[in-house]
This record gives structure tokens, C-alpha cells and sequence, in this order.
């Protein structure tokens, strides 16, 4: 089968196509025909090897870790899927890529398709749909009337995270640039923010959560609209103690990453805040909840730009430019059935 691989580190120029032999199943998984799979910015930072501490890959490794496609086997412990069913999954970290024309996927991380999106659209969800879930419903525990701040609402996870958080009953603000504003009002946002001429800290105040999706200074600057007892959660590092404790890392892992939090953490705590970094985890239940606000249209798919599989080098640069309105998903067959 074709498949996009990854054959070693140090960035683009190392990956390409390669004809690999189609997966083997082990009893608890599933094999997929993939029909597209979504691309996600962690899949070129992958390629640069930076990961390298916490994602242990055995290269060549193919890429990619959301998919929606059909099954066309079942292991022999399987008892959630049958063959034929339309199915969508995130893979990330388990050592599954999923820009491939077959995917072995665990079942726990899968879960049916919902029948009003096709394969394009959800293939678009799983990593977007999981971290907003994971990052608002467990870990901030997010209330009905709490104000949550959500900066790059036009991106891949502030297009999902700012539905989600709405839904969950919460006002939004969310940052983006002066051509995205109506985008990200229609998506829901209350109080949008066009970073081109405004800076956030100046205009927000008392916010309950913040989920930080930008690298650099941002995360220091959103201190500045924390309430008393609000929580920050980020997506974009640095990683915490409780990260490593979580992963299993050893001693010394865990007291760099205590290090490497220990400021931000520091003026939290002054801000009388919380801090937490979030690493995302593949779900197939959790997933088949958010399939189920999917279908039922109280959340929708956002889908920016669709790249055959051919192109899906391209659509990988695409991504890296930063500037997706949603997502960018890679379309992996020709003869896609209807959804
Ligand atoms: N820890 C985890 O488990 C986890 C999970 C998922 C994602 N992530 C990370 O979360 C980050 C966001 O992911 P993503 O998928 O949303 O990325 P993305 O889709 O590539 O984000 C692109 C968006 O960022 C916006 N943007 C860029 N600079 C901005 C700025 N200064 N202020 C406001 N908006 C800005 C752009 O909007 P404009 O064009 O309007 O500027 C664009 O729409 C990535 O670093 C990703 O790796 C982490």
C-alpha cells in the first residue's frame, strides 16, 4: 500500500511516499481503509525530531493521526465494530499513522462516523474534537455562564474549541486577524478580538479558562485576563511535572519539565491561577460523544482546504504556513463513498 513515511528526523525534505506492506491486526484493533485523514500541526513538528523525548517512533514511520475510512477487518477480540462500518479515529501517540491507504487502529480509539458528515469531515475531527473535550469537559471542568478565552480562533483547534466551549454553556473571546472576524463570530465567539489592531490584554479581564494555542510570548500576556482561581491549560508547552508523572518518564525528565513550567506556574500562582499543560489522548467513547453533538448538528466540522494524497507533501507545507481557517484534511482514495 502507498503511505506517506517519515524515514527520519530533521524535518520536510524527510518524508516522502513508500510501498509498504498492508498492516497486520493484532486481536484488539481494527483495519481501516482510509478515506482521508486529517493533518495537524504536530505532524510537522513530528518531522523535525524535536518530539523526540516524548514520542517514541520507529522510523520510517508513517505520518498522520486522524483518519475516517471503512472497515475491512476486525482482530478476533473486537466487539464494538463490524465490517463495512464507516469509522473515524484519532491515533496520535500510539504508533499508528494514518496518511496511508490502510490504517491498523485500536478499537478504543475508534468510533462510528456520524452519517451527516462524509470522510473528509471526519477526518477532520478527531485531534481538534478530543483536545477541546479533554482540555474544557476534564481538565477545567468548564461551567455553564464561565467566561473562557480561546486566542487563534480561526485555527484548527479554535474552530472546534470555540463550538465546543459554547455549547458547554460558556461566553468566548477569542483573538484572530482582521479577515477571520466574521469567520470566527459565525463560529460563536462573543467577543472576538482582531490582534492586528487590539491587544487582548488590554480589553479582557476576570476569565475563567484560558486555552493556550499560541507559542511565544502569549501564554504570559493571557496571565494578564485571569480571574481569581481561573485555570490555564496549554496546549503548546511547556510541559509540567504532572505531564512526565503521567507519561512515565524518569526522574530526570520530570525535573527538566518542572523547570521548564516552573515560571509560568510561579506567576500563575500569583494571579492565584492554576496552570497545566494538556497532551492529548486517543478516545474512541469520548469521540463517539462528540459524533453524537456532530450528528445531531449542535457541532460542526470546519474544513479549510482538502489535498489529494498525492499532494499531501503540500498540504503538510500548507499547514506549516499557520494560517488554516479549520482544518486541512488529505483525501486518500479516489472512489470516496457517499456519506
Ligand atoms: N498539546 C496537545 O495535545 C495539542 C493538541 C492539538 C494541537 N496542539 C497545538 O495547538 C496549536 C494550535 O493548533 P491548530 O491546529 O489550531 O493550528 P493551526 O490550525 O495551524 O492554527 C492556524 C491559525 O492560527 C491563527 N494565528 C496565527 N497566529 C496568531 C496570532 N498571533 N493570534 C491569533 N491567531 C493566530 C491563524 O489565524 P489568522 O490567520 O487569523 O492569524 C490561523 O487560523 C499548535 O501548536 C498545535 O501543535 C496541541
Amino acid at each position: 500500500m502507498k503511505a506517506l513515511v517519515l524515514k527520519r528526523y530533521g524535518g520536510a525534505n524527510n518524508v516522502e511516499f513508500a510501498d509498504l506492506p498492508r498492516p497486520t491486526i493484532k486481536p484488539d484493533e481494527i483495519l481501516v481503509q482510509v478515506y482521508a485523514a486529517g493533518l495537524n500541526p504536530v505532524d510537522n513538528i513530528i518531522a523535525t525530531g524535536s518530539f523526540k523525548p516524548i514520542i517514541k517512533l520507529q522510523l520510517p514511520a508513517t505520518m498522520g493521526s486522524d483518519l475516517a475510512g471503512v472497515v475491512v477487518e476486525l482482530g478476533s477480540a473486537v466487539t464494538r465494530f463490524k465490517v463495512g462500518d464507516a469509522v473515524f479515529a484519532s491515533t496520535f501517540d500510539l504508533g499508528v499513522g494514518t496518511l496511508a491507504e490502510y490504517a491498523a487502529v485500536p478499537e478504543h480509539a475508534a468510533a462510528l462516523k456520524p452519517d451527516n458528515l462524509d470522510f473528509v469531515q471526519a477526518a477532520s475531527i478527531p485531534m481538534v474534537g478530543l483536545t477541546s473535550w479533554q482540555a474544557f469537559a476534564e481538565r477545567a471542568r468548564l461551567q455553564p455562564g464561565q467566561k473562557v478565552f480561546i486566542p487563534a480562533g480561526a485555527g484548527g483547534i479554535g474552530s472546534f474549541a470555540i463550538q465546543l466551549a459554547k455549547l458547554l454553556g460558556a461566553k468566548v473571546a477569542t483573538t484572530t486577524s482582521t479577515g477571520n472576524v466574521d469567520f470566527v463570530r459565525q463560529l460563536g465567539a462573543d467577543e472576538v478580538i482582531d490582534y492586528k489592531k487590539q491587544e487582548f490584554e488590554e480589553l479582557l479581564r476576570d476569565y475563567d479558562v484560558v486555552l493556550a494555542t499560541l507559542r511565544g510570548g502569549e501564554l504570559e500576556r493571557s496571565l494578564q485576563v485571569v480571574g481569581t482561581g481561573s485555570k490555564i491549560v496549554s496546549l503548546v508547552g511547556p510541559p509540567d511535572a504532572a505531564f512526565a508523572q503521567q507519561r512515565g518518564m524518569n526522574f530526570a525528565m520530570k525535573f527538566v519539565f518542572e523547570l521548564l513550567s516552573g515560571k509560568i506556574i510561579r506567576l500563575a500562582k500569583r494571579r492565584k491561577a492554576s496552570y497545566s499543560f494538556l497532551f492529548v489522548r486517543p478516545d474512541g467513547r469520548q469521540l463517539a460523544n462528540i459524533g453524537d453533538h456532530l450528528a445531531a448538528s449542535r457541532l460542526r466540522p470546519v474544513v479549510d482546504t482538502v489535498f489529494p494524497f498525492a499532494q499531501a507533501k503540500e498540504g503538510l507545507a500548507y499547514l506549516a504556513q499557520g494560517r488554516a481557517k479549520g482544518k486541512v484534511v488529505v483525501q486518500m482514495a479516489t472512489s470516496v463513498p457517499e456519506a
